[in-house]
């Protein structure tokens, strides 16, 4: 496929598509998806609103002709969207696709990861906060402990997928589990990512004093453990990286507040309801689905979506500060995908 090199307004290439299929989660974690939030009466997307397979196989060979070269599926939870190997099997098909990964909680890889794995799919990040029992049940809103997470990557590891640990830290919540979730990663052989608290939509609560930042957490580590800087693999890789010493095995941090990323911010996001959005703090996105829906064609929806990246312009993690984190209208984590 030709491909074309579309830049944005901060001379910024499109290379990355993130997908949410779903906005549904079986967590209700406290800094994405609170339970009191989102309650039994909350109003999910029918299914009619959400992108189909085939719709998101269109949009996603069109981006791929625009430069995309990595897709990440995500939710809410992607797996609780039916059939979800079927998607990542008609995406595998993409010529010029060279890297296709999902983010999820893990609980259902022991059903998934074989079909997912023969299906195509490359990797998956899994999100893990917490060894304790009780303190995860009580992050993840459902009282879910952390044998059905380890399931999910040991069946992960199992069927040949590569297995990332993402861990959200919140001052006062889970910082007492900094040192024993590298200990366990570092012992397994598990990547292990740091994720500073963000302030994403307007549910969790999110205040500074809550973040605890990469450079608290490299002091706890440097503490315990020999580290090492590793090189990025890739222009705007998100998380900074680096190996414990005479070991394969690395530690990341994705440090949206302490430590900016978005000069090199390469990332659309596609809404489980098909809306574009141009960063994870944007409050509306563009409506691609209706515009697709209304028969548009490949090359005008190629165009529309040129056009909008073309004039994108956000760097909210450079700009962040007391006003734009409580006065802005942000998207929720769990519509967008993180
Ligand atoms: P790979 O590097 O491909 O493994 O994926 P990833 O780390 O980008 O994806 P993942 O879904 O695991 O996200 C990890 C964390 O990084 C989540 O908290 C995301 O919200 C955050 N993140 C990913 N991309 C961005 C971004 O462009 N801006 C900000 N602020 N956070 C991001
Ligand atoms: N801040 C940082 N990371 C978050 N995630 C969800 N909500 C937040 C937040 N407020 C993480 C999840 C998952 C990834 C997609 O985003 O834990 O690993
Ligand atoms: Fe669900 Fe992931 Fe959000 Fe937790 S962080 S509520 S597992 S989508
Ligand atoms: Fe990209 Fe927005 Fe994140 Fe900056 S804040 S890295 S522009 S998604």
């Amino acid at each position: 496929m030709q491909k074309s090199i579309i830049k944005d307004k901060l001379n910024r290439p499109l290379r990355d598509l993130r997908i949410s299929v779903i906005d549904r989660c079986n967590f209700r974690c406290q800094y994405c998806m609170p339970a009191d939030e989102f309650g039994p009466d909350f109003e999910f997307l029918p299914k009619s609103a959400l992108l189909s397979y085939e719709e998101i196989e269109r949009l996603a060979k069109i981006f791929v002709g625009l430069g995309v070269e990595k897709i990440r599926l995500t939710g809410g939870e992607p797996l609780l969207r039916k059939d979800m190997p079927v998607l990542v099997e008609k995406l595998s098909k993409i010529e010029g696709l060279s890297d296709i990964g999902l983010t999820t909680n893990g609980v259902l890889l022991p059903k998934l990861a074989a079909a997912l794995k023969k299906a195509g799919l490359k990797r998956v990040n899994v999100s893990l906060d917490s060894l304790n029992d009780e303190l995860f049940g009580k992050i993840n809103g459902r009282g879910v402990g952390v044998q059905p997470v380890l399931d999910g990557i040991k069946a992960a590891q199992a069927a040949g997928l590569g297995v990332k640990v993402n861990m959200v830290v919140k001052k006062g919540l889970n910082d007492s589990e900094i040192i024993p979730m590298a200990e366990f990663c570092k012992k397994e052989g598990l990547q292990l990512r740091y994720i500073e608290f963000m302030d994403v939509g307007s549910t969790n609560g999110w205040k500074m004093d809550d973040v605890i930042t990469k450079k608290q957490i490299y002091e706890m580590l440097k503490e315990k453990f020999e580290l090492e800087p590793v090189d990025p693999d890739y222009f705007g890789e998100v998380a900074k990286r680096y190996r414990y010493k005479g070991t394969d095995t690395q530690v990341g941090f994705i440090t949206s507040v302490s430590e900016s990323f978005c000069s090199s911010c390469t990332r659309a996001r596609l809404s489980a309801n098909g809306q574009l959005f141009t960063c994870l703090f944007n409050g509306n996105g563009h409506d691609i689905r209706n515009f697709m829906r209304n028969d548009a064609t490949d090359e005008e929806l190629a165009s529309r979506i040129t056009g909008i990246w073309n004039g994108r312009s956000d760097r909210y993690s450079d700009e962040r500060t007391a006003e734009t984190i409580t006065n802005r209208k942000k998207i929720e984590m769990s519509y967008i995908g993180g």
